[in-house]
């Protein structure tokens, strides 16, 4: 049989590939010859991916609102796989970090412009029983998008407003127990601490100190603030991040913001939200100021935070 220079080639390379780490050639070709061929639904665990969904109730709706939730997993899992990536590259350009944080972007206009299909999806009285059957579960406790957070800025970006200064030199475990989002799940009545965020704190407590130890030198605002002292900061990697700012801290907010106004508002009390808690009061953007990169902005663009757009949104939907 005649075989061609390129054949001949690739076996010349793979003879070098196999004999360098002491394997024998033949047998890895026999593998090739049995081996089937890769088909699509293998390659992505297609049967596995479309066996994820176990609604709780009987209500065709609980569906989307079960693949909704997974398809917003999936795409933070894309963003932290870039987050890692940044915060590993040795050295960091800010080419790099910019063409990086352009995709965490995308992937974050993405989910902000297909939440309407939360928003206008489902149907709301299907919705208002079904959520019953999912207490105390809340999207509240979804680890991934805390860790981008952690990932984006200085742990003390992540403290309620109020605490900021008072907390800025103490350590991170300090720091952790005034967290902005536990003010989103303490009881109304009680002050106390809910489930929901009980079991959070149980399953991913650790992992966010941790993870905020790790970054301490490594989290966006940091990484920023090493480039400006070597005078390799750029306005389009400073545009970027300030493009992040408002994709996690007001768009993809108001857009959820938005739904939970179309299926918790009721006249004249709302429906009370997973934890008891007020959800008016503590999902605005406007109200806890969350901000990643505070020397990127003006004292009045801070003050004027997520304000103008929530009236428009919330007047669109009632
Ligand atoms: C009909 C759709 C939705 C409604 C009505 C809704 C409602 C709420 C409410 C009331 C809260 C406040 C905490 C609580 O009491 O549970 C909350 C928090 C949260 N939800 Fe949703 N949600 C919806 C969809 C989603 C989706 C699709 C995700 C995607 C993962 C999500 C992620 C979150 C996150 C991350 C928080 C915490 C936000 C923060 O701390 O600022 N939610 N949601």
């Amino acid at each position: 049989m005649h075989l061609s220079p390129e054949i001949e080639e690739r076996l010349a390379q793979l003879q070098e590939k196999y004999a360098a780490m002491g394997q024998d050639m033949p047998a890895y070709l026999d593998g090739l010859l049995y081996a089937d061929f890769l088909t699509y639904w293998d390659y992505i665990h297609l049967d596995t991916l479309l066996s994820l969904q176990s609604p709780k109730t009987p209500f065709p709706d609980e569906e989307i609102f079960i693949i909704y939730h997974q398809i917003t997993e999936l795409y933070f899992k894309l963003m932290l796989h870039e987050c890692k990536q940044i915060t590993e590259a040795q050295p960091l350009t800010n080419h790099f970090f910019t063409a990086r944080l352009q995709r965490i972007n995308r992937y974050f206009e993405a989910l902000t412009q297909s939440f309407e299909i939360m928003v206008d999806g489902m149907e709301k009285e299907q919705f208002l029983k079904f959520r019953m059957s999912l207490l105390p579960a809340s999207g509240f406790q979804s680890g991934q998008y805390r860790m981008i957070e952690i990932y984006a800025t200085d742990f003390i970006n992540l403290v309620e407003k109020d605490k900021r200064a008072e907390l800025r030199d103490s350590p991170i475990e300090d720091q952790f127990e005034h967290l902005y989002w536990k003010s989103g799940a303490t009881e109304l009545a009680t002050g106390k601490k809910t489930l929901t965020l009980k079991q959070f704190e149980k399953k991913y407590g650790k992992t966010f100190i941790d993870l905020g130890k790790a970054n301490t030198n490594h989290n966006f605002n940091a990484l920023l603030q090493q480039l400006k002292y070597k005078g390799e900061s750029n306005s389009e990697l400073e545009n970027e991040l300030r493009q992040l700012d408002v994709n996690v801290n007001v768009n993809w907010p108001l857009s959820h913001y938005k739904s939970a106004v179309r299926y918790l508002q009721r006249e004249p009390e709302e429906i009370k939200a997973t934890g008891g808690t007020n959800w008016q009061k503590y999902l605005p953007p406007r109200f806890q100021k969350r901000i990643f990169y505070p020397s990127l902005w003006t004292e009045q663009d801070v003050e004027n935070w997520g304000k103008g757009w929530v009236e428009k949104i919330v007047g669109s939907v009632q």
